[in-house]
């Protein structure tokens, strides 16, 4: 199974083809999509269907070229952070968004709640900053692959999975974790039982993005946050996720410690609505 037809319909770790997941291969775009409606509708056709390839979403979203006439009436920015605002609310199957960040905006280092996102940029440019998972904290789809690795032998795995295996520190179990290395590292470095002592989160990477570009990532692939790295210009996103979710953990960039925090939207089909606690912003998470 090739990481382009992975399922997004379903959870990541319920993927029965998540050993792909981690995985990126770059992305040819074969389809033009004119309008963002119908982008929305062909979204809503491939998600009728029980298997929704990864890479098919990514060439949908791709083959959108941004035009802020389809948008500008979802686009509505706040002066001190970046904004959700809810386009179509996928038959409960996607959620696609429009995130609008103010100059300097950014959100915090998060998770995506075991679901897939998808997105693009519709207007400015945005850097992406991709971080490795905390040593002590563990996406439930490395649990799960985890748990397959101890069931299958290692030489039925291909080289390149048993690389990302190791990348992605999924032999720890956690908080608790007995492996030698985790033991370890509680002596050296003094961790209290929570571990979260003073020690950067590792960058994986960094991207710019900008007009129409698209991009991917699910908790196989790491931790994110996004950014304006303008000090002058906004910039407006489209997010896809799939399943949707309504909370996910944001993480402390000094510790790696990770709090669970509610999503919501500052506006819902172009209407702004009134209660608002928008959590992934890294100003949120800082207090
Ligand atoms: C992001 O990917 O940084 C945006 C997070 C969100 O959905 O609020």
């Amino acid at each position: 199974m090739d990481v382009e037809n992975a399922n997004c319909k379903v959870k990541v770790s319920q993927c029965a083809d998540m050993e792909v997941l981690p995985i990126e291969r770059p992305l040819k775009v074969d389809v033009e999509i004119t309008g963002l409606e119908k982008l929305i509708e062909e979204l809503h056709s491939v998600f009728s269907r029980n298997h929704v390839n990864v890479q098919d979403v990514q060439k949908l979203m791709a083959g959108y070229k941004s035009d802020p006439k389809d948008w500008s009436k979802y686009a509505k920015f706040d002066r001190f952070r970046y904004t959700r605002n809810l386009v179509d609310a996928g038959n409960g199957a996607f959620n696609v968004m429009i995130l609008c960040w103010g100059a300097g905006h950014a959100s915090a280092i998060h998770d995506h709640a075991d679901s897939h996102c998808f997105m693009k940029v519709l207007s400015g440019s945005l850097e992406e900053v991709r971080y490795e998972w905390p040593e002590n904290v563990q996406p439930e789809v490395m649990k799960v692959l985890n748990s397959k690795k101890s069931r299958r032998k290692c030489c039925s795995e291909s080289q390149d999975l048993q690389d990302k295996i190791s990348e992605l520190n999924i032999e720890c179990q956690g908080d608790s974790c007995q492996s030698d290395s985790c033991q370890k590292r509680r002596e050296d470095d003094g961790s209290d039982d929570e571990g979260y002592d003073v020690k950067d989160m590792k960058v994986r990477g960094r991207t710019r993005m900008d007009l129409n570009d698209v991009c991917y990532i699910n908790d196989a692939l790491g931790l994110h946050r996004v950014e304006n790295p303008s000090h002058v210009d906004g910039a407006v996103s489209l997010h896809l996720y799939c399943p949707p979710f309504d909370s996910c953990r944001v993480f402390d960039a000094r510790t790696g410690k990770p709090t669970e925090v509610k999503v919501t939207f500052w506006s819902m089909y172009g209407k702004k609505i009134k209660r608002v606690f928008e959590s992934i912003n890294a100003a949120d998470s800082q207090q």
